[in-house]
């Protein structure tokens, strides 16, 4: 079921989506070649807990089972895709594409997103597929309304994808959120006919999130048991925001 919040969890949410707005553009400052990924964590951490938050990745099992993610912010650089942890060894180099993934708990609901920065002078793909993803979210973002499938949603940004010559993964897609990190339904980035019987409603809030790779879409998930990689090494881009539907479109909650 797909639920609905109220004027005050709305309100609430959209306190939270600043607090975590106003610490991703924080941390996205420090993304410099020598930093490790650790130290973006740790100040990610502490700004949230400043802020009367809590992390919502941190110790959250995604399946309900195992072991809970082990840091508060996801740091996943060039081919990872998600859910890349946060170690002291992740050092960020010159050029890299970093993708900085938090969630933010506050009075009990949840918001989620994720900004892109790259780490002094990158490459000119790298630069297009940062502006280019950012831009599927964008398109994706003028489709939610009452009344539109999400499948309006998933053919916009694939569109914009092809049209540029990437592809969009297929094996992760967006959320409901609130309550918990995750809630249905799911969102596909991609046309596809079972989203047509999604009709969105004023209240409903989705963590949208395209992932758009250089390459092919294929992705694996990695020997640490978290981080999600491209299959062939060449480059992924990952923009998300929070929003929550409204009478005639869309408000974005987590706005940086
Ligand atoms: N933003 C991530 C997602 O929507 C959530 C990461 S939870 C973690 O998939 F535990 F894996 F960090
Ligand atoms: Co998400």
């Amino acid at each position: 079921m797909i639920t609905i919040k109220s004027k005050k969890e709305i309100e609430i949410m959209r306190e939270g989506g600043r607090i975590l707005a106003e610490v991703l553009r924080h941390v996205s400052k420090k993304v410099q070649p020598g930093v490790s990924a650790k130290y973006l964590d740790k100040l990610a951490r502490e700004l949230v807990f400043s802020m009367g938050g809590r992390p919502s990745f941190l110790n959250y099992k995604p399946g309900g089972t195992g072991q809970g993610y082990p840091a508060a912010l996801c740091v996943s650089v060039n081919d990872e895709v998600v859910h890349g942890i946060p170690t002291e060894e992740k050092i960020i180099q010159a050029g890299d594409l970093v993708k900085l993934d938090l969630g933010v708990e506050y009075k009990k609901l949840h918001t989620d997103a994720t900004i892109m920065a790259g780490a002094g002078k990158i490459s000119p793909v790298a630069e297009k597929i940062m502006r280019v993803t950012k831009e599927c979210l964008e398109l994706g973002i003028k489709k939610i309304k009452p009344g539109a499938s999400l499948n309006d949603y998933g053919r916009a940004i694939e569109a914009h994808a092809l049209k540029n010559n990437f592809e969009v993964v297929r094996d992760l897609v967006g959320h409901g959120v609130g309550y918990s990190i995750h809630e249905p339904p799911q969102v596909f980035n991609y046309a596809d006919s079972r989203m047509d019987k999604v009709i969105l409603k004023e209240g409903m809030t989705l963590a949208l999130e395209p992932m758009i790779n250089e390459g092919d879409y294929e992705i694996f998930l990695a020997d640490d048991g978290w981080t999600y990689k491209t299959a062939d090494g060449k480059l992924n881009g990952h923009w998300e925001h929070t929003v929550v539907v409204t009478k005639d479109g869309c408000e974005v909650l987590t706005k940086i």
